[in-house]
């Protein structure tokens, strides 16, 4: 399978990224927590130099709980902040502000060192596409926050979203590009959905899946579609098929069916919370 890329307008992106990051204090990198690893960009190390860097864990309510504290141990140890967020429900939100209160608090003492008048602490939030930037900022921008207008010295027309008295957020997110590092990667983007379908083979993916959810999910297929988990994938494929009635003209198994079933009832929640990565093996 081959995924791609279009560097033309990532270019952009880049671009006007580089321009607000040197707006703010602190990152906010989101990244979706089914797969905290391959949603996560490394690029923004670069890009963020020198900046304060909070690491939410979108869509934990999408993701296995136990194995969402690993990857939040994971990164805390790397020197992270990490919060864990539903960003539909507005779950989690709290801590955000409170990692972000201590963040600023850390601020505050470097700039008193500095002789540096005290100004809030300044957030943008980035993220590959799909990861929930928009509903993250919605669901802060929701709760009668105040928009704080143009400032002196900030790009005209950027908009700041007022957390608290001390923490601001602006309201446009950073977009960063999915990276392709590897097969597995890739694979992953695509099952959550993040790549788009139409240059995917539907059917190797789902196969790819299902060998996943055998190993780490034992009894998951076997308990939505009432199959057995025996065989090749195809076949198992072609059992699902049949038990759902995914059938083409003259009776014959439409596995791609199958395959579009398997991965809708995935991203719909159907089989469960799942997390696709867990950090001892990236
Ligand atoms: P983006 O700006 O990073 O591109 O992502 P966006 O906010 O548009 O969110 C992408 C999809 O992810 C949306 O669903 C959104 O509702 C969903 N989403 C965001 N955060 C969470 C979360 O914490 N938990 C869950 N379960 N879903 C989340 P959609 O189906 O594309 O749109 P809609 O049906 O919500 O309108």
């Amino acid at each position: 399978m081959h995924f791609q890329w279009y560097p033309g307008h990532m270019t952009k992106a880049r671009r006007m990224m580089q321009e607000n990051i040197k707006l703010i204090d602190i990152v906010v990198e989101l990244v979706d927590a089914r797969v905290p690893f391959s949603s996560k960009n490394p690029d923004i190390d670069d890009l963020a130099k020198n900046k304060m860097r909070l690491i939410v864990l979108n869509k934990a309510d999408m993701a296995d709980t136990k194995i969402t504290d690993l990857w939040q141990k994971y990164y805390e140890d790397q020197g992270f902040f990490v919060a864990r967020v539903n960003s539909r429900k507005g779950t989690g939100l709290k801590d955000v502000k409170a990692k972000m209160e201590t963040a600023c608090r850390e601020k505050k003492e470097r700039d008193k060192k500095r002789g540096i008048l005290n100004r809030p602490l300044r957030a943008m939030v980035v993220g590959i596409p799909n990861v929930g930037k928009s509903t993250f900022i919605n669901s802060f921008a929701g709760k009668a926050c105040a928009k704080t207008g143009n400032k002196p010295g900030v790009t005209k027309g950027k908009q700041w979203i007022k957390l608290n008295k001390n923490v601001e957020l602006l309201d446009t997110p950073g977009i960063l590009w999915p990276k392709f590092e590897n097969q597995q990667v890739g694979l992953r983007l695509a099952l959550i959905g993040s790549i788009k379908e139409e240059i995917l083979n539907i059917t190797e993916m789902t196969g790819e899946f299902i060998t996943f959810l055998r190993e780490s999910y034992p009894g998951v297929i076997r308990e939505r579609y009432g199959v057995e988990e025996e065989g090749t994938n195809e076949e198992i494929l072609e059992k699902v098929a049949r038990e759902r009635g995914c059938l083409m003209k003259g009776s014959q198994v439409d596995t791609e069916k199958a395959a579009r079933l398997i991965l809708e009832d995935f991203r719909a929640l159907r089989l469960g919370r799942l997390s696709l990565e867990v950090p001892d093996e990236q």
